[in-house]
């Protein structure tokens, strides 16, 4: 098989690369390594930046968005002993956050697919990358016991953080920077109606979230040990440890029930420099991983995206490679802000199992100057929306 740009993975970014070139008249096929099935189980955050809703309503992807999505103005921080705080994003910066799930958004890129009839083969098994250092790099994959081969003009490396792309750069050309962090996030699903807003607890036990879905499914976390497992969590216990770490008045507005889903994603910061080599480009996870606090990974998936597919558009369309160019280093200005928001929202608002009083006492003034201070609350608004993309 011939076409101009193989994406492998399709997950949200490989899926929205391959709507908008094909949009564009850009040939394309996805090559995804699981069922669609798979894909659309997979539970992830669901909070979107202005620019990146914005994003999909350009390319015809909004109307489901807007019509189950919930506008949102900011996120409350409630703190143990210390007056409330509401990261106010509508104040500060004029723009709205969306609350609308990932699993969503995927669900509406498969049915824009399926409808433009573009080309996503799933269930590709042992996909490799061959040539990126030339004009004509192919790739192969096995499907149904058969060996496939599909040669391109580029490869974009959409697979998330285990996928083949980022590996198939040798290790002399990328350079890897990363945190672990000392615990993980214990998620939950329930049907029941959430709390109106998203909001982020700081307690001596640890953090506790309130997220949502839709008015009748609610997503809640509590920081836990990375040794813990999902089995060493009841429903019963989750929803104490939970409650406990939220003010009393909030917490007796939760409603508790049983979960429908439990999992235990541990936290990370990753990112490899640079994102482009020879003929092959990351996008997404496959570049670079955040925790989650501050929801920041699918709108830097999003944003990468957007600076891809206009490098692709403006190659094969313009004939100019000026954008490709500069594709690494624009995407990772903003890559960086993320990871840079998302580390400091984390040390915030999790207990650090080695820390110290010191660290208490300083993680305390950061808090009190976000309640005093209007320059340090206009600086984490404008921070939590997100970047503008650079045109
Ligand atoms: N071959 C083909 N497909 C692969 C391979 C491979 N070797 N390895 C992984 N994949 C597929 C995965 O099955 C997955 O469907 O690539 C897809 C990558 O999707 P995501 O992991 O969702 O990554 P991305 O599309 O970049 O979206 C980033 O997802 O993980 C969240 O928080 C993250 O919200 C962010 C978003
Ligand atoms: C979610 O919607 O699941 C969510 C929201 C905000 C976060 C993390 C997760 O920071």
């Amino acid at each position: 098989m011939r076409t101009k740009v193989c994406i492998i993975g399709g997950g949200p970014s490989g899926l929205l690369l391959s709507h908008i070139l094909d949009a564009n008249g850009i040939d394309n096929v996805v090559l995804e390594r699981q069922s669609k099935d798979h894909v659309l189980s997979r539970i992830r955050a669901g909070v979107l930046e202005a620019g990146a809703a914005q994003l999909l309503r350009d390319h015809g992807l909004g109307e489901r968005m807007d019509r189950e999505g919930k506008a949102k103005d900011g996120t409350r921080i409630l703190w143990q002993d210390r007056p409330d705080f509401f990261i106010d994003v509508k104040k500060w910066t004029g723009q709205q956050m969306m609350a609308y799930g990932q699993t969503n958004i995927t669900e509406d890129l498969y049915a824009a697919r399926e409808r433009d009839c573009g080309a996503v083969v799933c269930d590709a098994k042992d996909v490799a990358l061959h040539d990126i250092e030339t004009d004509a790099p192919h790739v192969t994959y096995q499907k149904n016991g058969q060996r496939h081969r599909v040669h391109c003009r580029f490869i974009a490396g959409c697979d998330g953080f285990h996928g083949a792309s980022r590996q198939a750069i040798p290790a002399t050309h990328r350079r890897e920077y990363e945190r672990i962090y000392p615990f993980g996030w214990l998620g939950i699903m329930v049907e029941k109606p959430p709390l109106d807003d998203f909001i982020y607890a700081y307690h001596e036990d640890g953090m506790a979230m309130a997220a949502q879905r839709n008015p009748m499914l609610s997503r809640y976390y509590i920081q836990v040990p990375l040794s813990d497992t999902p089995e060493d969590w009841s429903d019963d216990r989750f929803w104490e440890a939970l409650l406990h770490r939220f003010p009393v008045d909030v917490a007796k507005t939760i409603h508790t029930g049983p979960s429908i889903e439990k999992s235990i994603a541990p936290l990370r910061s990753f990112v490899s420099e640079p994102m482009r080599h020879g003929s092959l480009f990351l996008a997404g996870d496959a570049g670079h991983i955040v925790p989650p606090t501050g929801a920041k990974g699918l709108n830097l998936a999003i944003s990468d995206v957007y600076y891809l597919q206009r490098a692709l558009v403006a190659h094969f369309k313009d004939a100019n490679d000026a954008l490709l160019d500069d594709y690494s280093g624009t995407a990772l200005m903003r890559i960086w802000a993320a990871e840079n928001i998302s580390w400091r929202l984390t040390k915030l608002l999790h207990v650090f199992p080695d820390e110290d009083p010191f660290d208490q006492k300083i993680r305390e003034n950061d808090y009190d100057l976000l309640l005093t201070s209007e320059a340090a609350q206009h600086a984490l608004a404008y921070e939590y929306i997100g970047l503008p993309y650079a045109t």
